[in-house]
């Protein structure tokens, strides 16, 4: 009896101790959408398996514009979640404000600058001290494409150049299916602007153009075409496309009702997650002229500074967590994009994985691996925010000439 009591008291003092370590993580982010609610929802689990409680904090938007101003709103009322979705230069920002917790004693124990690219780790790390977790690398500049369509239209193959795919549009457009489909939100037009930037200038024009914002680059010959290309693309998109999300545009491409769709790899989460396959069903290509090059896009998570031990302890499984194999693996499976942590097996992952894997270290050594402007990883949020809005105009009025787009755009990209 005497036995069986201490056995109790022993195991009550375990409960005790194992509820004390477990803490609440409230986690923003904006992943809403079929495939990126199945990709989150594998984080959830592993800090439950962890005795955590998840704590979902999702505002949903794509591209992440309304989560910023829920989070803003938060943080000045003293209020921070534990984490939030912060990326690319933006992460900087916020460490400057002071309230983000220094993420060290795990980054340490766990070896991340052993298992991060460097271009990678910098981002992470705010004077030195980790301040984020890096969860992926998404790849902006792809083109999608249901076989079937191209099929029926008589395009052989997805197009290389924009030249190419302006024929495969207009035999998709006499097909009687919309060549385009596009989701008319400003983000959404950027990430198409972008890929033209790239495919028609090259990595070098979009360096010097998107990221180092030079004024030469953005007033040139070059701009002028990447803007009359950007405009001709649009011909191309159907009525209805104005507000549309980005999945509802996948959504097209995957009933068959549109041939192609310009935007970064989280589009195949929602292919995969509709039991789609790449190669037979659809198809991943480079976008136009876009074959040599890169634009990244590492999501990653910050974490505020709480008071509370437990909370803060759950804080580090989390960054752990998310560094980690298992969550590297099963998580960028559904996502889309592939694991930032270096020496992952790519066994289980599709051909699209794979090639944005090789592409991904294949462009870095060409110098075709560039930071995407329209995902927050190239330039401060001010700037990007107005070339944004510069760049969504020009694509919705087509009163707005050429010259006074370009002009526009290259103003906005002079906002500090
Ligand atoms: C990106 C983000 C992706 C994806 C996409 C659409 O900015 O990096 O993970 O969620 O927005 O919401």
């Amino acid at each position: 009896m005497l036995k069986l009591s201490k056995l109790a008291a022993a195991l009550a003092l375990t409960l005790a101790a194992g509820a004390a370590s477990a803490g609440e993580v409230e986690v923003l982010h904006w992943w809403t959408s079929g495939g990126e609610a199945k990709s989150v929802g594998e984080l959830k689990k592993i800090m439950q398996a962890k005795g955590h409680t998840w704590k979902d904090f999702a505002v949903a938007g794509g591209g992440g514009d309304n989560a910023m101003t829920v989070l803003k709103s938060r943080v000045v009322a003293g209020n921070p979640p534990a984490a939030a979705q912060i990326k690319g230069p933006a992460i900087q920002e916020w460490a400057n404000e002071g309230v983000l917790a220094n993420l060290d004693p795990v980054a340490k124990a766990e070896q991340w600058d052993s298992l991060l690219p460097k271009v990678v780790a910098d981002v992470m790390k705010y004077k030195g001290n980790y301040v984020a977790a890096p969860v992926n690398v998404h790849r902006v500049n792809w083109m999608w494409a249901n076989a079937a369509v191209l099929k029926k239209a008589g395009v052989a193959a997805a197009p290389k150049t924009w030249d190419e795919f302006f024929v495969a549009a207009e035999k998709v457009k006499k097909a009687g299916l919309i060549p385009v489909a596009h989701g008319g939100q400003n983000w959404q037009d950027f990430t198409t602007f972008e890929d033209v930037v790239l495919g028609v200038g090259g990595p070098k024009f979009y360096q010097d153009a998107l990221v180092r914002l030079d004024p030469k680059a953005l007033n040139s010959a070059t701009m002028t075409k990447v803007l009359e290309t950007f405009r001709k693309i649009k011909s191309y998109t159907d009525p209805a496309s104005p507000g549309r999300d980005w999945n509802l545009a996948t959504a097209m491409v995957i009933q068959e009702k549109a041939a192609f769709q310009f935007m970064g790899d989280w589009a195949k989460g929602e292919f995969t997650a509709a039991g789609k396959v790449p190669g037979k069903d659809y198809i991943c290509a480079a976008a136009p002229g876009t074959g040599n090059a890169y634009t990244f896009n590492v999501d990653s998570f910050a974490m505020f500074k709480l008071k509370d031990a437990t909370a803060q302890k759950a804080q580090g499984d989390l960054a752990a967590a998310i560094m980690g194999p298992e969550f590297q693996e099963v998580f960028n499976l559904n996502k889309g994009s592939i694991p930032v942590r270096l020496n992952m097996k790519m066994d289980k992952f599709d051909d699209c994985a794979k090639l944005s894997s090789k592409d991904f270290v294949d462009t870095a050594k060409t110098g075709g691996l560039v930071p995407s402007a329209a995902h927050g990883m190239a330039i401060s949020p001010a700037a990007e925010g107005a070339i944004k809005d510069a760049v969504s105009q020009f694509w919705n009025n087509d009163k707005i000439s050429v010259a006074d787009g370009v002009k526009n755009i290259a103003k906005a990209a002079a906002t500090k």
